[in-house]
């Protein structure tokens, strides 16, 4: 039976938004991959917002759109944000700046687990520049939150009105963006004539997680996800994906009601710690280029990728069933990463 995507569209036309994406992203059948014996005949699709077309792309964009949409409706002249030096989101809300003819900030973080040349300079950092972004490196331990809040306050007294975006793009308001992508998948779903059985994620601040789920749940479809926690631990990750996807849908639908028991985390692909590689990430890496001249990134799409490949495998997926990976892009740390390659 065709979903209902009425109800989620026309909670979602209530928020201010900016197109930043052409269209739908596409869903791709991979067949070379399905096609592998220890793939138990499940059924492997794609839904490719790493090409949505700005900066480079990626899953942030489409919380970008609602988060602009904040910003301009607030009269915001001035964008900030805040993440690692390799962050996807600190990218794209740069070339989104751009784009907008905003001015921008990043306040950039190092990590304690890569210290490399290719980590520090090259991926995400290196187009943040071209995208025209001012940069504030902190040192480690340093709060980025206090020092974002220390330039509003400058950029105020000069008379401007600066816009925080929220870490990872990801409060009630950006994980919008994911409610949308959910009625969009369902519209897919039904012109393809296939019935997804599970949505397979990364979750980092978990609002891609949520803001699918809360769509999903306004449009009535069960489809399961999981969410392969690469930030947080698996305890973390549930409590922030569950009062996220309750708070999105607070903002689309008040009265609707989140079944909580369809919070689905797995927290076994995260290896050491956010953004350290793992063999599993490595191996799955390797299988979807090399079969299907498919790339994802070492932080957050390989780690969910190889999760989905093992729960396959370790028959926790059962035979045959219509799986939809999501990916999110971050193409860019790849070349970051270059050491973990080699
Ligand atoms: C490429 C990529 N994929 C997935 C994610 C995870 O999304 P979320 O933070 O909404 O859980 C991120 C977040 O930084 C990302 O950059």
């Amino acid at each position: 039976m065709p979903h209902d995507y009425s109800c989620l569209e026309t909670a979602l036309a209530r928020y201010a938004r900016v197109a930043l994406l052409d269209g739908f992203t596409p869903i791709q059948h991979l067949s070379r991959l399905s096609a592998l014996p220890e793939l138990n005949g499940c059924n492997l699709y794609v839904k490719r917002d790493d090409l949505t077309g700005l900066g480079g792309g990626g899953n942030k964009l489409r919380k970008l759109e609602f988060l602009l949409g904040e910003a301009l409706a607030e009269g915001a002249d001035t964008l900030i944000t805040w993440g690692g030096l390799q962050s996807n989101h600190a990218r794209l809300t740069a070339a989104v700046a751009a784009r907008q003819g905003l001015p921008c900030e990043l306040i950039l973080t190092p990590s304690s687990i890569r210290t490399d040349e290719d980590f520090r300079h090259n991926g995400n950092f290196l187009l943040d520049a071209l995208f025209g972004a001012t940069i504030h490196q902190l040192p480690l331990g340093a709060a980025p939150d206090a020092f974002a809040a220390e330039r509003v306050a400058a950029l105020r007294e000069q008379g401007r009105k600066p816009f925080v975006m929220p870490l990872g793009g990801s409060s009630p308001r950006g994980c919008l963006g994911y409610s949308a992508c959910a009625g969009e998948l369902l519209r897919q779903s039904d012109a393809l004539g296939v019935q997804f059985d599970r949505i397979i994620v990364p979750n980092g601040s978990s609002g891609t997680h949520s803001g699918l789920l809360a769509g999903l749940t306004l449009a009535g479809s069960s489809t399961q996800i999981t969410g392969y926690s690469v930030l947080g631990t698996t305890e973390q990750t549930l409590a922030t994906t569950r009062d996220k996807s309750s708070q999105v849908l607070q903002l689309l639908a008040p009265s609707a009601v989140l079944d909580e028991a369809r919070i689905n985390v797995d927290g076994s692909q995260r290896g050491e710690a956010y953004g350290a590689p793992t063999d599993a990430m490595l191996a799955a890496t390797r299988l979807l280029a090399s079969r299907e001249g498919l790339l994802t990134d070492p932080v957050y799409g390989g780690k969910a990728f190889a999760g989905l490949l093992a729960s396959i495998r370790q028959r926790d997926i059962a035979a045959g069933s219509n799986l939809l990976f999501l990916m999110t892009g971050g193409i860019p740390s790849v070349f970051a990463y270059r050491g973990a390659y080699s």
